[in-house]
């Protein structure tokens, strides 16, 4: 494994740097996202803050980023999308979902891009953000000993904590190592072999079988999930029997049934 990167300028004067393992880490107390501060980091580079003050999540919501929680921006380097990287959200998925099954965390499965839930309830999301060509930002939120339903009550009864599932739970400073070590490990891989090289072990963490409502192409409609092909792209089997294929770009938005 190469050495973390020097020490390169911080992303907050008041941030500070630890090397972990292959990376730069930087830490600080408040971040308004922590990967709009990434986005001007060099590759194999993180920033982590306390809390967030505008997190955001995917498809434009507001994500809560209370203090106890993990909230976390790395920048990966990547090669072109036709190369595979446009499944790097499922790569990443990945990595935080068998980092956690690491520290005893279960049940855990993958849905659909990259959230990892425990049963129906959310443990954890991924927003992957490309500001530049040639790397991207993993944005990872983590609910460890946190409250979000208490910033957003409609979330009760939706999320979960990493300390309901592992008691004590891991530090925060402890999991970031961890994380941080899993999408190396796996950003590694993509280099080496591409996206096929991890699908087995994505589509082992999905639980299929699902049914779910798909919003593509300005339309919907229905499948039950079939996990991803080695090209990452989502696999359906329609109400008449066939089954396809559609890459991650096409698919705007995925609402489990059941
Ligand atoms: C989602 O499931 O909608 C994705 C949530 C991603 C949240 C993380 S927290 C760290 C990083 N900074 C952000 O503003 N968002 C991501």
């Amino acid at each position: 494994m190469p050495p973390a990167p020097a020490p390169a300028k911080p992303p907050m004067p008041e941030a500070r740097g630890v090397a972990v393992d292959g990376w730069m880490l930087w830490e600080c107390d408040e971040a308004g996202s922590t990967n709009d501060l990434a986005s001007v980091l060099p590759p194999w580079t993180a920033v982590r803050a306390r809390l967030q003050t505008a997190g955001r999540g995917r498809h434009q919501r507001p994500w809560v980023s209370d203090p106890g929680g993990l909230w976390m921006s790395a920048v990966v380097p990547t090669g072109p999308p036709e190369q595979g990287w446009a499944a790097l959200p499922l790569a990443a998925g990945l990595a935080v979902c068998e980092t956690l099954a690491g520290f005893g965390a279960r049940p855990l499965r993958l849905r659909w891009p990259n959230d990892v839930m425990s049963g129906r309830r959310k443990l954890a999301g991924l927003l992957v953000d490309k500001f530049h060509s040639g790397d991207a930002v993993v944005g990872i939120g983590m609910n460890v000993t946190n409250h979000p339903e208490a910033g957003d009550p409609s979330l009760a009864g939706t999320v979960i904590r990493l300390a309901e599932l592992v008691s004590p739970p891991p530090g925060l400073d402890v999991l970031a190592a961890a994380l941080l070590r899993g999408l190396r490990t796996v950003v590694d891989t993509m280099h080496a072999g591409g996206f096929a090289s991890l699908v087995d072990r994505v589509n082992a963490a999905w639980s299929t079988g699902h049914a779910l409502e798909i919003e593509a192409g300005g339309a919907r409609s229905g499948g039950i999930f079939l996990g991803v092909d080695g090209c990452g792209r989502l696999r359906v089997r329609r109400p008449d029997g066939t089954i396809s294929e559609m890459a991650a770009h096409e698919v705007v938005r995925v609402r489990e049934l059941e």
